[in-house]
């Protein structure tokens, strides 16, 4: 009996926002065709994905909404996880890492390790914010690269250069809890030395082989996943924490660790084996079998998390002792969006959840595009000219054209019964030996993750039989040699059907739509590339077949172009939202209507005016930065908002008793924000 076994696993996105279409190009979908594939094969496969929700990540972006983290992750795991299911990935699992199944397994893992010694304790000074007690671990601090310079790195990375960073690497760290600068101070962690571990990693990677053993194909891999690989060991590994001062995540499972929790990048790998673990349960299966033995372990994701997949978690299950390492980490570059990165704090993004929401009806159509342009080996870039273009001019003119003829002619000269076939001329023998050959080409191509390749592949199948099609014309033929028509059209048949299961990972619904015009049923791989899938006097569907793929119009294209452009000019010209603050903090702040009595230029201070100003309680000096867009005169016997209980500061030798409040537009234009008619000093604003 075959008991090989496949666990794929697709990275868990974080729960800290919906997924857009960058994420499901270069992560979900692939994984997505290449398991529907290996289902066809009838091989023994597990999917497994879920929430990623410890981190900073998710700390992060509760703190900016104003609500906890388990509110974050809930809300985004539903998102998410309704998006996925929406548009048919087709997980056996989807769960989630707040689950007490993986808490317990993940700090099983973490104790297993630790009593073999794979980690080594080590104390080492850290930053601290004072304001908040809490050391900052990760993106908790920002500051200047050393490398590149950009002043927005984050303690864990720098997104311009992609370096990899630790806090203190960064010029100039500023916490992101504060915004002050952080202190120093001693704190205890748990290290994974990965400088023990370069060698066995460098043949592994290098060879494919572990202990002399063959694991894998290293010509399987791709060049960016080696690559990267190889000059991080080349760059020499370094000890790395492995858990954080953090009240969010998984608590470290040993005495002494209070207020310690596991690194998120040591939980979340551990997540893919929760999953199995939680599936596994539910379905009578153990999860073991799937992460031992003959298995192959494959992690689809997207570049930026190479060297966790491809060093770090290799070196955790290496050192659990009894686990497979991955067979392959087919790692995708990144997708642009019309000219431009994918950004959510620019809200520059076709978010997957709107675009099912809007788009129900055409789901396999940005499926195909998405693999289409999948950045396999190098960034690629979506645009909805182009998302357009393919589905008009590929699958509807190619596949959708073909199919529709060869039922349409079936049934009008066969009464929509299977033909029988004839004597061969060589033009059918021909498409019969080529279409014979579609298996293996495509077997071939999908099992080197070539997915983009593939999919071009199931297309030419469709373009072969509009080519026979065209080619000998049974639509003149009908007249005069019915016997031919009979033979072409057996074939044309045979071709459709064969369509049905080439497609069958990339467009799932459709191909499900073209087995019930030829009332065939879902066809096993087995009898792909024959041609006697459907048998003579068979009975297809005698309705006219409803369109199989619609042609996007120009008005569709323009549309969400608009919608992008309307989204980004929000996004561009004005900061995002702020903070939550509570309602307590709101009513700290007293604000009222004032009225500017006096107004003079403070000497050589080009952007100041110095204003008295009638609060309804006093009279008081404020002096505002407005001068350069008004001339004292104009503001005098103004009604604006003034902030009163702004602590009083000195600016160029005056104090300063409150703020004026104004208004800034797009232009950076300013506008007093002031009361209608009969409201006078004195009146609050709230
Ligand atoms: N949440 C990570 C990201 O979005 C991916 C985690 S993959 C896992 O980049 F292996 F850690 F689960
Ligand atoms: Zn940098």
């Amino acid at each position: 009996m075959n008991t090989k076994k496949y666990t794929v696993t697709a990275a868990l996105p974080y729960a800290n926002g919906p997924l857009h279409l960058g994420h499901v190009a270069g992560v979900y979908l692939p994984a997505d065709i290449f398991v529907r594939f290996l289902r066809m094969k009838k091989e023994d496969v597990v999917f497994v994905c879920g929430s990623d929700e410890h981190g900073a990540a998710i700390t992060l972006r509760a703190k900016k909404e104003g609500i906890t983290p388990q509110e974050i992750v809930d809300k985004y795991h539903g998102i998410n996880k309704k998006a996925f299911a929406d548009f048919g990935i087709s997980y056996d699992i989807y769960s989630r890492t707040s689950n007490q199944i993986h808490h317990e397994t993940a700090q099983d893992y973490f104790k297993t390790l630790n009593d073999k010694g794979s980690f080594i304790q080590k104390t080492t000074e850290q930053y601290y914010d004072q304001e908040f007690n809490q050391f900052l671990a990760d993106r908790y601090v920002t500051g200047t690269c050393p490398n590149c310079k950009n002043e927005g790195a984050y303690g864990d990375q720098c997104e311009k250069c992609g370096s990899d960073l630790s806090p203190t690497d960064l010029i100039d760290p500023i916490s992101t809890l504060s915004g002050k600068t952080p202190i120093l101070k001693e704190t205890s962690h748990w290290f994974l030395p990965m400088d023990q571990h370069e060698e066995w990693l460098r043949t592994w990677i290098k060879e494919g082989t572990l202990d002399g053993v063959q694991q894998h194909d290293p010509k399987t891999w791709r060049n960016q996943v080696n690559g990267q690989c190889m000059s991080w060991i080349d760059g020499g590994l370094h000890a790395r924490a492995m858990t954080r001062d953090l009240d969010w995540g998984v608590k470290v499972p040993l005495e002494n660790a209070e207020g310690k929790v596991l690194y998120v990048w040591l939980d979340a790998p551990i997540g893919y084996i929760s999953a199995t673990k939680e599936w596994a349960a539910e379905n009578g299966k153990n999860w073991k079998d799937y992460w031992t033995g003959d298995t192959e372990l494959i992690h689809f994701i997207g570049k930026d998390n190479i060297v966790f997949h491809a060093i770090i978690f290799p070196i955790l299950l290496k050192e659990h002792g009894d686990l497979i390492l991955p067979t392959n980490v087919p790692a995708y570059e990144f997708l642009n969006l019309e000219g431009d990165k994918f950004s959510t704090s620019r809200n520059w993004a076709v978010w997957l959840h709107e675009y099912m929401e809007e788009n129900p009806d055409k789901i396999d159509e940005l499926k195909y595009v998405l693999t289409a342009i999948a950045p396999e080996s190098k960034d690629a870039e979506f645009t909805w000219k182009e998302f357009q273009a393919r589905i008009n001019n590929e699958i509807a003119d190619i596949l959708g054209n073909f199919v529709n003829r060869a039922i349409v002619l079936t049934q009008k000269y066969f009464d929509a019964k299977v033909p029988q076939l004839n004597s061969l001329e060589e033009v059918d023998q021909d498409v019969l030996n080529q279409l014979a050959e579609y298996p293996e080409k495509i077997e071939t191509l999908i099992r080197k993750y070539k997915i983009r390749e593939t999919q071009a592949e199931a297309l030419n199948l469709a373009r072969l039989g509009n080519k026979y099609l065209a080619e000998t014309e049974p639509w003149k033929l009908a007249k005069t040699d019915m016997s031919r028509v009979e033979t072409i059209m057996n074939i044309a048949l045979q071709i459709t059907a064969n369509l049905t299961i080439a497609f069958a990972p990339f467009l799932p619904q459709k191909a499900k739509q073209i087995a019930g015009y030829l009332k065939c049923g879902e066809l096993e791989w087995d009898v792909f590339g024959t041609s006697t899938i459907l048998p003579v006097g068979h009975e297809i569907n005698t309705e006219k077949p409803s369109i199989l793929i619609a042609k996007i119009e120009d008005s569709f294209v323009d549309a969400q172009v608009a919608k992008l452009e309307a989204s980004k000019a929000v996004g561009s010209s004005f900061e995002p939202q702020k903070e939550a603050v509570t309602f307590e903090d709101f009513t700290k702040m007293d604000i009222r209507i004032g009225e500017i009595l006096e107004a003079e230029r403070v000497p050589k201070a080009d952007k100041l005016l110095k204003l008295l100003v009638d609060t309804g309680l006093d009279k008081r000096t404020i002096v505002s930065g407005i001068a350069e867009h008004f001339a004292p005169e104009d503001v005098i016997g103004k009604k604006v908002s003034v902030l009163l209980n702004l602590a009083p500061r000195k600016i160029r030798g005056v104090e300063s008793q409150g703020m004026i409040l104004m208004a800034e537009n797009e232009e950076g234009k300013l506008s007093f924000v002031s009361p209608t008619e009969g409201f006078g000093p004195g009146s609050e604003v709230r």
